[in-house]
């Protein structure tokens, strides 16, 4: 056991405060888990801290809170032998050390009262099993009976126990594997990769929720494939998002073949990593192409075709959202709408007209530029002179796009003539012709024929009426 003492990961003062709460009662406790394992690798001091005590994680957590000035409230999950107070910024969780037993059918284990070690033990990884003594005479000694620390500096996602008894055990630490080995981009041991293969049909009975809590994660990386190609590589992804692995391959006929659209997909998501953090734009990236499945053909004459792939790939996003119980609101129809529209701004790079910018704006709306660094991320060719002169055709697009707006202020277009001034001047009740000159004023302004101001669409408007057969009356 390791004897390192860390005890400058411990300065805040709540540590002394929880170290004299176990004291009074008489308990062992310790800073375990996330907090010791991101001091360690100087990732910062996380808000959330997990403790742990031989005796009741309830009683020490009141305890605490008698301590504490501000006297917070403390939340207790008493089925699970937990609770949680905040202070400050802090979150604190509580937990007695425990050693569990679990069923085939669930991840809710039976508990029983055990040691600190019992409770490393029953952890997921080594590295999260890190434990910080919290006892005035050896505060901030590091326990370290899996030789985490080694793990850490090996840059190594190990369990403490055969992998496979911690992975059927609790099957969401499978994604929660993938998940570290993306984030502090490590790797998975060998033994523990092949137990996640062996075990991957049990994610089954994780809940979707805490699945997608892992993917959101995961896309939330610096470089997301690694972990997307850790779910293909052990089975898990087409249990997840077999929309995904249904891209994989490449297909030959009569000498055409066509680019493997699930490994394109990947660089495609790599490549957004880079230029936002925003995790729907970073989900419309994964899911842009995965209409390209189902509408795959051969046509003789122009080889692979996709036909309408993003239209069929939109309205996909809904099925899969709703089957992951992800949220059905704004968010999916973002990552709908830049679906539907992933390849609108690559057909204009080639002619850069202002008409057409003008109809990008118009539909994208304030999503114009983030459907720009969507089409921007896709440009994944290795050919050196398109890859440049994709880029700067997109630079076109974008600089004519700022041109446009200030000009002709496309976007969330508001119609500067409205249909009750077209009924009040040819004296109409509601009829057909009042959408007909509405759309063609619409279409005037943005085929470029007449600038969006009122005085023009409304002469525009008397000449399109006029045209219909109807007369003035004011
Ligand atoms: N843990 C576990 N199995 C799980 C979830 C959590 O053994 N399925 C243990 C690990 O020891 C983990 C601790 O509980 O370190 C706290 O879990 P959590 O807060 O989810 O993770 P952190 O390790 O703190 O990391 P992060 O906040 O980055 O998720």
């Amino acid at each position: 056991m390791g004897q390192t003492s860390h005890a400058k990961a411990l300065q805040h003062p709540i540590f002394k405060t929880v170290s004299k709460a176990a004291s009074n009662l008489g308990l062992d406790a310790y800073v375990i888990g996330g907090f010791v394992r991101d001091f360690i690798l100087e990732r910062g001091h996380p808000k959330d801290i997990d403790i742990v005590c031989v005796g009741s994680g309830i009683s020490l957590a009141k305890e605490v809170s008698k301590l504490l000035p501000e006297k917070p409230s403390v939340s207790v999950f008493k089925n699970y032998g937990t609770a949680m107070l905040k202070t400050g910024t802090i979150e604190l969780e509580f937990v007695g050390a425990r050693k569990e037993s679990y069923q085939q059918d669930s991840r809710n284990p039976e508990v029983e009262n055990g040691s600190l070690e019992d409770d490393q033990n029953r952890r997921d990884f080594t590295i999260n099993a890190l434990a910080l003594s919290l006892e005035k005479d050896s505060f901030g000694m590091l326990l370290d009976p899996f030789n985490g620390v080694e793990d850490l500096k090996q840059k190594t996602i190990r369990t403490p126990k055969d992998p496979d008894i911690t992975y059927s055990d609790d099957p969401l630490r499978m994604m929660r594997a993938i998940r570290f080995a993306t984030q502090l981009d490590f790797i998975i041991e060998k033994d523990s990769l092949e137990a996640i293969t062996r075990n991957a049909h049990r994610i089954n009975i994780i809940s979707k929720e805490r699945i997608v809590d892992e993917l959101h994660k995961i896309l939330a990386c610096q470089k997301p494939s690694k972990g997307f190609s850790l779910l293909h590589k052990t089975t898990l992804l087409p249990l997840i998002l077999p929309e995904l692995v249904a891209l994989q391959g490449i297909d030959e006929k009569e000498g055409q073949r066509h680019k493997d659209n699930f490994w394109h997909t990947l660089e495609v998501v790599d490549n957004i990593a880079k230029t936002t953090d925003d995790l729907w734009l970073r989900w419309a990236a994964l899911l842009h192409d995965i209409g390209k499945a189902p509408t795959k053909r051969f046509d003789k004459k122009i080889g692979w075709t996709f036909h309408a792939h993003e239209f069929v790939g939109s309205k996909m996003v809904y099925t899969l959202f709703k089957r992951l119980k992800m949220p059905l609101n704004e968010k999916m129809k973002f990552v709908q709408k830049m679906v539907l529209m992933s390849s609108r701004p690559i057909v204009l790079a080639s002619e850069v007209t202002d008409s057409a910018v003008r109809r990008l704006v118009f539909d994208a709306g304030d999503s114009v530029e983030d459907l720009m660094t969507l089409c921007e991320a896709d440009i994944t060719t290795k050919n050196p002179v398109k890859f440049k002169m994709y880029h700067h055709n997109f630079k076109r697009v974008r600089a004519k796009i700022i041109e446009v707006e200030k000009r002709d202020s496309i976007r969330n277009f508001q119609p500067p003539v409205s249909g009750q001034e077209i009924m009040k001047t040819f004296g109409l009740s509601p009829c057909r012709e009042i959408g007909q000159i509405k759309d063609a004023i619409k279409e005037a302004i943005l085929e470029g024929d007449i600038p969006n101001e009122y005085e023009a669409a409304k002469a525009y408007m008397i000449e399109k009426g006029a045209k219909l057969g109807l007369k003035t009356i004011v």
